[in-house]
């Protein structure tokens, strides 16, 4: 794994960080908090389906087997952390708690991928794969998120009755 690769992840990492953090300010305005979800819905999803394509090309190498499982089992529990998030109504306690939940959850998977996986992929990946990560983490980045449908746009999801 090259380190343009680990700024590449980083970056997103604290991009969807911030937004979060923003969330789960209640100071914060309607209006921001729904930049804010736009932001990590689209962002979150692009950024995970991406690792999770590149990732999977390795999945065959004995030594990456667990850390790639590890990473997709966490990007599963994301996703439905931020489906939890977006069927929140912005402004309300419910939001606030479940925007801090996924920062917290990210801050937690970042902080084990950008240790963990340039130290394996360098051991375990071939070199040649390995020195073409960032090109193709970018490259199925921009794939996803030109295939990013409207739907996952939070004005078409239903309100969650738990937050009422
Ligand atoms: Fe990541
Ligand atoms: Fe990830």
């Amino acid at each position: 794994m090259t380190i343009e690769f680990l700024n590449l992840i980083a970056r997103d990492h604290r991009e969807i960080v911030s937004q979060l953090v923003l969330m789960s300010d209640p100071s914060a305005s309607i209006s921001e908090q729904q930049s804010a979800l736009e932001v990590v819905t689209l962002g979150l999803t692009a950024h995970a389906e991406a690792e999770g394509v590149v990732l999977a090309s390795f999945a065959d190498i004995p030594g990456l087997q667990c850390l790639i499982a590890q990473v997709q089992a966490e990007h599963l529990a994301q996703e439905r952390a931020l489906s939890r998030l977006v069927c929140a109504p912005l402004g309300t306690p419910c939001a606030y708690d479940r925007a801090a939940d996924l920062r917290d959850m990210i801050e937690h998977h970042a902080r084990k991928e950008e240790a963990y996986l340039p130290a394996a992929f360098a051991m375990h990946a071939p070199r040649e794969a390995y020195a073409r990560l960032a090109a193709a983490f970018a490259t199925e980045r921009l794939r996803q998120l030109g295939m990013l449908h409207p739907s996952l746009e939070p004005e078409s999801t239903q309100a969650d009755s738990a937050c009422r």
